[in-house]
């Protein structure tokens, strides 16, 4: 009996992975996830049709090749969003070397069908932050690559125990009071964890659009501060939220970087501001272009805060 095709995904241990593997699972796929820490995946062993590729030198040329053999479509999941000092935690590497290491082993392996995830407004002509313009030339990479892929580019995306929703409830119920606010005018289109793994199984099961890249935004678009004033009517906390004028957000992102797992940086406030830009050309709506209506953010919250006991 043949066996179920095999999908990999590299940076799988993370919140996207967390949620897409056992949809696969589910699905009928074998899974691989590629980890630098077997730890990391513990809980998701569980998964009958999981299996781990777990090494710290995973993305090393001499071991990535047998890690994703066999794969039928690999799904690139590996991001950061602030980078380090060291040379293995800098964009240029997680965003750039890493991406052309998966993608000189996916050809050499004859992977069929390799899908990346970017971020919304990488297809700016002149992104503003560094974490943008990696993910920018991350797009060309794939786009040079020769092989079948799919670029897709969420808003920020929320869920069960995300980092986004669980970073501004924790914020709220430390804060006394007041909670002075970054970029409080940041158009945001919140996209749920649910949406983006539908859009994500379409594409590997083999959706019958062409190779391209696709936006992937919410259903409603809100300003950070009233998403954040959202959060804090769900969990019944009574704050002041107070918005930072422009040059405020800057400073704030100025100092914070320094602290050794900043909240928010400079290079934050850069990526956050770009959201403001409208986005340049024509560039493809993914739910609409696959048929999803995305569920609207308002209404989730309260399940997703509640699942996790914020
Ligand atoms: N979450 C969002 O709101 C959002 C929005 C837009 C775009 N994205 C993009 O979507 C992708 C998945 O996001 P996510 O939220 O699932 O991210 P995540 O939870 O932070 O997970 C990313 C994974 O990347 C791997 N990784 C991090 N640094 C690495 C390094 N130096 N070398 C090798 N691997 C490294 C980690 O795997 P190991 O530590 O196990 O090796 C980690 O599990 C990322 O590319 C992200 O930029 C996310």
């Amino acid at each position: 009996m043949s066996q179920p095709p095999l999908i990999v995904l590299a940076g799988g241990s993370g919140f996207v992975g967390r949620h897409l593997a056992p949809a696969l699972v589910n699905a009928g796929y074998r899974v691989r996830i590629l980890t630098r820490d077997a730890s990391r995946l513990r809980d998701l062993r569980v998964l009958p049709t999981l299996e781990t590729a777990a090494h710290p030198g995973i993305y090393e040329p001499g071991t990535l090749g047998a890690a994703i053999r066999g794969a039928s479509v690999v799904v690139n999941l590996v991001g950061i969003l602030h980078q380090g000092f060291r040379q293995e935690s800098r964009f240029s590497w997680v965003h750039g070397l890493l991406t052309d290491r998966l993608l000189e082993a996916a050809r050499a392996e004859a992977v069929p069908r390799f899908l990346h995830v970017s971020a919304l407004r990488a297809e700016l002509p002149h992104p503003p932050s560094a974490y943008l313009r990696s993910k920018a030339e991350a797009e060309e990479r794939i786009r040079r690559s020769g092989l079948d892929w799919y670029i897709v580019r969420p808003s920020v995306i929320y869920g069960p125990d995300d980092d986004f929703l669980k970073r501004f409830a924790r914020l709220l119920q430390w804060s006394p009071g007041i909670l002075p606010l970054a970029c409080p005018k940041t158009p945001l289109a919140p996209v749920d964890i649910a949406d983006v793994v539908r859009v994500l199984r379409m594409l590997i099961d083999g959706a019958t659009v062409p190779a391209q890249a696709m936006n992937l935004e919410g259903y409603e678009t809100l300003t950070l501060k009233a998403v954040v004033e959202a959060i804090a009517e769900t969990l019944h906390l009574r704050r002041l939220i107070v918005g930072l004028p422009d040059g405020a957000s800057w400073l704030m992102g100025a100092l914070l970087q320094w602290m050794p797992h900043p909240p928010f940086t400079l290079d934050n406030y850069r990526s956050l501001r770009a959201l403001s830009c409208a986005s340049a050309g024509s560039v493809a709506d993914g739910f609409s272009m696959l048929g999803i209506t995305p569920k609207p953010f308002r209404n989730r919250i309260p399940a997703y805060l509640e699942s996790r006991g914020a």
